[in-house]
């Protein structure tokens, strides 16, 4: 039994692991996993497991359909205190990778040719072991950027007629990642009438860890609400694709569904229904969810623009509020309105809501977004404080308001985060600590980081999901004719391949490439809400997240390809509509079931 090196152009036809990892080399025979294969696990500082005789923590075999452990636990007001430890992420995973081989698992005729049969059963693994090498750091399930190692190795070796599974990392996220990709080796089998599971890519060695170390999804909440489940669904299908970032954009102008109970009218008055909200609670348990998945759930409060919504309850703290029929005079999006620039109501509001709010991101998160993007400068000519449109007044003014915001951040024991305009556009000076996102282009990520800044990437031509669906303004028919055919600003759609083919380092300077954290990508969601959001997430968003944990370039150098991709990607989809994901299919059956018939420019 040989390992053989992963051959790239024949994925189509093998376990195909999504990200990519580092190394895989495999062979090509069968074994299968059961129901009754042990999980061992033995936690840090313990020997090694070929000395173990009792795992630390012993897993039964769970029941067949423990959806409760999954889903829909945010009904039930129970109140975390604090994230999970690494040892209660292990165990999630452990339980969630069973019930991902056995019951969220998918049969892969679509990978095969008609005439296909499935393997018999034969050989099967009689343990996995869980390994951790090393101590996790405090902050496991929150971290900053680089301070978990989440890189992780897994074997599939025949010992004297054992298969044995081993994972080993140096954390319990670097375990959890590799939990994940256990579960990416193995198929549902057709004809097992006990659902066992089986892998065609015997032996296996890997070693994986990610280019990158910030991997999100920015979604959109206030433009649309959107129920804890969907959001519970897209934190799990984030973690499949070992996204580790879920940025939770709150409120806006439209709406603001966060429950702040020191403000309670804030959403009582500003969600668009009084239970379209994130209570405390329902917030809590987003945050504890998205942690025990090994995902950080990064909060978003845009402001001083984005916040018209605050002007339901509290109509003396914003500027040029809804303005029509020219709203966009003093906006990007109707209703327009701004926090005032220079009032002392204002800053005491600011002050109570993040009094509020801080400490309970603080058990969760390390970060803390406070926006910036679109500031409109005229919508303060209408504001009684500045009563200007001139940067020269405004930009002194913003550095305060923002300076004053930053040190609440800090002081709550958090790391600011905000959008690219604050620097390049109204120049502030801001703290080296303070994360640049950009989202404008590529030579602002190279400014950003310049200037010395750390940037969190994700260009709008390239990773803004909701782009290319055309407007959802109307025009009026005295103009209308001027709009057709009515397209919005960001189109054309951007397909998978144009999400892959984006590398974050692209446009900067090698020696400011280690500045470059990572990157999101965006559903904005103006046409977005619980009908369409896993189709305009799934797979793109992953395609995207293979470019941040395996890099924009292979193995060789060269931009990855999407004719070893596609294959991929188009599993990666069948799991995750395994796993109750409405993921959009990317090729039709005939080109997975027939290998390479489905490209163009392609020579052996
Ligand atoms: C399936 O069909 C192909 C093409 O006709 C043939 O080469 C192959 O041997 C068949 N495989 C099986 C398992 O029957
Ligand atoms: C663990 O840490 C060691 C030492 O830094 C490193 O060599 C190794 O690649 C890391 N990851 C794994 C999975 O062992
Ligand atoms: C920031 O600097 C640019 C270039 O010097 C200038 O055009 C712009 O007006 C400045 N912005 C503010 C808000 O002062
Ligand atoms: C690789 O991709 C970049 C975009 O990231 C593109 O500019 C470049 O031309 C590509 N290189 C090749 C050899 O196709």
């Amino acid at each position: 039994m040989i390992l053989l090196l992963f051959p790239l152009v024949f994925a189509s036809l093998t376990t195909a692991i999504w990200p990519a990892p580092a190394v895989y080399e495999h062979g090509n025979d069968v074994v299968w996993i059961t129901r009754d294969t042990e999980f061992k696990w033995a936690g840090a500082g313990k020997v090694g497991y070929l000395k173990t005789q009792e795992p630390e923590y012993p897993f039964e075999a769970i029941p067949n359909h423990p959806q409760n452990i999954i889903h829909e636990r945010s009904d039930k007001k129970r109140v975390h205190l604090k994230a999970p430890t690494g040892k209660e992420m292990v165990e999630y995973a452990i339980k969630s990778a069973k019930h991902t081989l056995f019951n969220r698992n998918f049969v892969p005729w679509k990978f095969h040719p008609r005439n296909w049969t499935e393997p018999v059963f034969d050989a099967s693994i009689s343990k996995v072991y869980l390994e951790l090498l090393g101590q996790d750091p405090e902050d496991i399930a929150k971290p900053l950027a680089g301070v978990v190692d989440e890189s992780y190795q897994l074997t599939l070796t025949e010992d004297s007629k054992n298969w044995i599974l081993h994972i080993a990392a140096n954390s319990s996220v670097g375990i959890v990642r590799g939990l994940t990709t256990l579960t990416q080796l193995f198929f549902a089998s057709e004809n097992s009438p006990d659902g066992h599971a089986y892998t065609t890519s015997a032996p296996v060695r890997i070693f994986d860890a990610p280019k990158f170390e910030h991997r999100g999804v920015n979604l959109d909440v206030s433009r649309h609400y959107f129920a804890p489940s969907d959001i519970k669904r897209t934190i799990d299908a984030m973690a499949y694709n070992k996204l580790n970032r879920f940025h939770l954009h709150v409120t806006d102008g439209q709406s603001w569904p966060l429950v702040i109970p020191a403000l309670p009218e804030l959403s009582a008055k500003g969600a668009y229904r009084p239970n379209q909200i994130y209570s405390p609670s329902v917030f809590n348990e987003l945050q504890y969810y998205a942690s025990i998945h090994g995902v950080e759930l990064i909060t978003e409060i845009d402001m001083p623009g984005h916040t018209s919504s605050i002007a339901h309850s509290y109509p003396e703290l914003i500027a040029s509020f809804d303005k029509q029929p020219n709203w966009d005079t003093y906006a990007a999006e109707p209703p327009s309105g701004t926090l005032k620039l220079n009032s002392p109501a204002v800053f005491k509001f600011l002050e109570t809501l993040l009094n509020d709010l801080l400490p309970r991101v603080f058990p969760y998160s390390s970060y803390f977004h406070t926006g910036g993007d679109e500031v409109n400068k005229n919508a303060y000519k209408l504001d009684e404080t500045v009563q200007s449109s001139d940067p020269a007044i405004l930009q002194p003014l913003m550095q305060k308001f923002i300076d004053r915001n930053h040190d609440h951040v800090r002081r709550a024991g958090l790391t600011p985060i905000v959008w690219e305009e604050m620097l390049l556009e109204w120049n502030l000076t801001l703290g080296k600590d303070v994360i640049i996102q950009s989202w404008r282009s590529d030579e602002a990520v190279a400014q950003i980081t310049a200037k010395g800044h750390k940037a969190i990437v994700g260009n709008y031509n390239y990773w803004y999901l909701d782009c290319g669906k055309g407007q959802w303004l109307n025009f009026d028919p005295s103009i209308s004719a001027s709009q057709y055919p009515y397209l919005d600003y960001c189109g054309p759609y951007h397909n998978w391949r144009l999400i892959y083919s984006y590398d974050p380092l692209t446009s900067v300077a090698p020696e400011n490439q280690h500045l470059i954290l990572g990157g999101e990508t965006h559903l904005w969601a103006e046409q977005a809400d619980a009908s369409n959001v896993d189709g305009m997430l799934w797979p793109r968003a992953a395609a995207a997240a293979e470019i941040l944990w395996s890099g924009a370039k292979d193995a060789q150098g060269r931009n990855r390809s999407q004719i070893d991709a596609a294959p991929r990607l188009s599993e990666m989809r069948e799991r995750l509509v395994a796993r109750g994901v409405a993921a959009e299919p990317i090729q039709m059956p005939y080109c997975t079931m027939e290998g390479m018939v489905c490209q163009l420019g392609y020579t052996p």
